[in-house]
């Protein structure tokens, strides 16, 4: 039920709406009353290809009922629902307790399911071809518009199918990235390197999974990232799980394996966030989702 911002707007629909109530049955019972003249009904005065004339003959009687009718369901669906301004209807209705109802049903029905499959180990779940199916439902409700429907990902997004992982692949590991999100901190360098400095630095990245770079240009660059890369992607450039820190030695990239897409990134910093979903979901639903991912690239297994 919307809330008004003051309570003139809340009593000026109530008055609108109790006016127009009485309008119409006045207009209507108006409507309805034979003109004491007879039987020969009135003319309107009104004639068209000279004989057709506009009569005044009260509305017909079915049509009337219908019509009061709708009056009688207009003023009990008012008195049960909201809709006179704030007044909240008998039956205390609202779309919150309605949605938090629903809510309460599936949860009832599926609950037990969910309970059942969380009591399984991660890597024997995902092999349960029952569960993966509803995995997979959960994972299209919740996921797709992030990781994509087919879990691929897109730039940003990691793709969730391959086994290259930014925080882990181990099945409990997944559950805790699910569970509490994860935070991506690629540092910005633009204050700390100049552009030829960041040339260099993105040559050298090229080189670590041998794309073609600048032999000279890789080199200076080697320095630089001695100094200020390897604490989080390693020395050789091999990345580190517990900090997310990318794998730069492999043909996989987050954000784009480009000259200018790798530039962007070692200039601008990333920050890719996955949100926690353990309060939105809960643990159970979690559980069943972490086999699921796990499932993906696990499935020869
Ligand atoms: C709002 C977008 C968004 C949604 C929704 C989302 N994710 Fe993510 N997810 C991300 C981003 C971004 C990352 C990468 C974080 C980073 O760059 O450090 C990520 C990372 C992950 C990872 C870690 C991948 C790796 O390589 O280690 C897993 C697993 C994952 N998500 C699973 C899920 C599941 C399961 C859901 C649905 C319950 C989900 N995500 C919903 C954005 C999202
Ligand atoms: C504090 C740790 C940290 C430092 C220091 C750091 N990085 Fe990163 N880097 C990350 C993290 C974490 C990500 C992933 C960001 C995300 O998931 O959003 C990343 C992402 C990247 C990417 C994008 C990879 C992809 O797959 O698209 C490149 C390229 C990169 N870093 C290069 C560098 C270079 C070069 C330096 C040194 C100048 C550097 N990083 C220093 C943590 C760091």
């Amino acid at each position: 039920m919307a809330d008004f911002t003051s309570e003139f707007w809340s009593w000026f629909i109530i008055v609108l709406v109790v006016l127009s109530f009485i309008g119409i049955i006045l207009l209507l019972r108006w409507m309805s009353v034979k003109e004491p003249s007879g039987d020969k009904p009135q003319t309107m005065g009104h004639v068209w290809d000279e004989d057709l004339e506009e009569l005044n003959n009260p509305l017909p009687m079915w049509w009337l009922v219908m019509f009061y009718i709708t009056i009688v369901f207009g003023i009990v669906y008012l008195a049960l629902y909201p809709g006179l301004g704030n007044i909240k209807g008998l039956l205390d209705w609202t779309q919150e307790s309605e949605y938090t109802e629903e809510i309460r049903v599936a949860d009832e029905k599926y609950e037990p399911l969910f309970l059942k499959y969380s009591q399984t180990d991660l890597a024997q779940l995902s092999k349960d071809k029952e569960a993966m199916k509803t995995g997979e439902r959960l994972f299209i409700n919740y996921c797709n518009v992030c990781h994509g429907s087919d879990a691929r990902g897109a730039t940003g997004f990691p793709n969730l199918r391959d086994t290259d992982w930014l925080y882990g692949g181990e099945a409990e590991t997944i559950k805790t990235t699910i569970m509490h999100g994860r935070q991506g901190m690629m540092p910005p360098w633009k204050d700390m390197l100049s552009n030829a400095d960041a040339t260099n630095v993105v040559d050298y990245v090229l080189s670590l999974s041998g794309r073609r770079f600048d032999q000279k240009a890789a080199e200076s660059g080697k320095v630089k990232f001695e100094q200020l890369c390897i604490a989080c992607h390693g020395a050789d450039g091999t990345g580190n799980k517990a900090m997310g820190a990318p794998n730069l030695t492999d043909g996989t990239w987050l954000y784009g394996g480009s000259k200018s897409a790798i530039r962007i990134s070692i200039l601008n910093g990333r920050n890719g966030n996955m949100p926690a979903m353990a309060d939105f979901l809960g643990e159970t639903r979690v559980h069943l989702l972490a086999a699921y991912i796990y499932s993906l690239s696990n499935e020869s297994e």
